[in-house]
């Protein structure tokens, strides 16, 4: 099951590969997403607080506020941000200034901005910088410097500074809990991908193991099918293809076993008599009656094999039909004129009742003739003494239609879907002394098949039996 090829651990990588892949890269794009714009944001902060801070250089250098009150509005700033304030005149000496309580305690007043970018801000800039500025921090800052205007005259500048590891710490947050979504995910993912490949994969192995039992002539099991989709259909045609090797399987063994039984009891029985013939256990005068018994057994297997070859040909498909125009209703008439005997010995009667005089059809001539005869001999066999037997043709539409009636014992309801199985024979023990094997309808309804035609039978037990089969109508023209 867990073979690295099966569809089972095939479906499940791949499910879990792309949910891996799809986490990853969420999990980049958030990530970096996260980290600009955490910056971003920090930047603006800074920017904002040095307007506001720049607002109040204004009022302490008029005298409206004094330095405690600058003061605490610079711890208000640091509380919020962790922020270093300089405020700078336009040389760049330090006149004002806060340290962060983050940082170490530094004096910074009357030192000197001395970087580059200092011109710059004195320009009017909005300056933003990362890095120790210079030397003058133990860790990483991102500063914002601004111009410190007073009555819209540049009098200086401002620089705020704030520890980037502060907001390391804010974005390792941030990554952990992605990172952490994203394993919670994929580990959800991992599970799903498993239900769903166990659920797709599932009737497929049962399905390869059961066509193995199957290959090896176990035909019990059968697929559970759960599913409307592909694979459940595919499950349904399997199991109907399990049932018909199952019931042709069986019909092949029980073919097999009639076709020996039919062909031991003539050979029996003709070994019998042609044994008493040469060892004198039968006496010279009766030797002509048994020996014709024997014949006739000959003349039986004989029509058996032959009628077992038509079957297999017609089954393999190996017979060839020769379809002309013919007069099914002269075929009918043939067949009867044989049989004349047969019907006049048990005092039958028989009707005739033919639409048309000439009722043409396609078909084999031979072959309908076969069918013919089969159904008027089941006819004149099991019809009562004296009874009827009709036979009928009618046009409807396209088709001719065609039946052999009797008046005899009928049939069952529930035999009729088995007669057309080889070697059927209702009440064996009656019809055996009748003769005959039980493959007369069995190549009626292939030979009918083999038209393209179908095949009826009405019944109706204790009154008797019709058989209707269609065929294809050839308009005169
Ligand atoms: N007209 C009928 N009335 C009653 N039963 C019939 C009729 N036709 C067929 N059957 C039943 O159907 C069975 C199968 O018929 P089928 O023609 O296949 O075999 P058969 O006549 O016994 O042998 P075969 O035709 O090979 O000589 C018969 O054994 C008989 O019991
Ligand atoms: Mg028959």
């Amino acid at each position: 099951m867990f073979q690295f090829r099966s569809l089972f651990t095939r479906l499940m990588v791949t499910f879990f590969v792309i949910t891996l892949c799809i986490m990853l890269i969420l999990g980049i794009l958030l990530s970096t997403f996260f980290e600009s714009f955490i910056m971003e944001t920090r930047k603006e902060e800074l920017i904002r607080e040095g307007g506001a801070i720049s607002q109040y250089i204004g009022l302490y250098l008029t005298g409206f506020i004094d330095t405690r009150i600058l003061h605490y509005q610079y711890q208000i700033i640091d509380r919020f941000l962790g922020t270093t304030i300089w405020v700078t005149d336009e040389r760049g000496n330090i006149w004002s200034s806060h340290n962060s309580t983050l940082l170490e305690e530094v004096d910074w007043e009357n030192q000197k901005v001395t970087i580059d970018e200092f011109v710059q801000v004195l320009e009017g800039n909005t300056i933003t910088l990362e890095g120790r500025f210079g030397e003058s921090f133990p860790e990483p800052m991102l500063t914002v410097g601004m111009p410190l205007k007073i009555n819209e005259r540049i009098r200086g500048t401002i620089f705020l500074h704030s520890p980037i590891q502060g907001l390391n710490r804010t974005l390792r947050n941030t990554y952990q809990s992605i990172w952490r979504s994203a394993i919670l995910t994929s580990l959800l993912s991992l599970l799903l991908s498993f239900i769903i490949s166990r659920r797709f994969s599932k009737p497929l192995t049962e399905m390869n193991i059961i066509s193995r039992e199957i290959a090896t002539g176990n035909f019990k099991r059968r697929v559970k099918v759960k599913t409307k989709d592909e694979v459940g259909q595919l499950a349904v045609n399997f199991n109907a293809m399990a049932d018909s090797l199952e019931k042709l399987e069986s019909m092949r063994r029980s073919f097999v076993a009639n076709v020996s039984h039919e062909l031991r009891s003539p050979l029996t029985s003709m070994k019998g008599y042609i044994q008493g013939v040469l060892d004198h256990t039968i006496p010279v005068e009766d030797q002509d009656k048994y020996l014709k018994i024997a014949l006739d057994e000959t003349e039986r297997m004989n029509r058996l094999i032959n009628e077992l070859l038509d079957l297999s040909q017609i089954e393999t498909g190996q017979f060839s039909m020769d379809i002309r125009v013919v007069d099914i209703n002269e075929i009918i008439r043939r067949v009867l004129i044989s049989k004349e005997d047969c019907i006049n010995d048990r005092g039958m009667e028989v009707e005739v009742d033919f639409e048309k005089d000439v009722c043409m059809v396609e078909g084999d001539p031979d072959r309908l003739q076969q069918v013919i005869i089969n159904l008027l001999d089941n006819a004149i066999k099991h019809n009562r003494d004296g009874g009827l037997i009709t036979l009928k043709t009618w046009l409807h539409k396209d088709h001719v239609y065609v039946k052999v009636a009797d008046q005899g014992s009928g049939i069952n309801k529930e035999e009729i879907p088995h007669l057309w199985e080889p070697f059927y024979q209702i009440d064996k023990s009656r019809t055996r002394k009748k003769e005959g094997t039980g493959l007369g309808l069995s190549i009626v309804k292939k030979i009918i098949e083999a038209h393209e035609q179908n095949i009826w039978l009405n019944s109706e037990e204790g009154k008797g039996s019709a058989f209707i089969f269609s065929l294809k109508a050839v308009k005169k023209t």
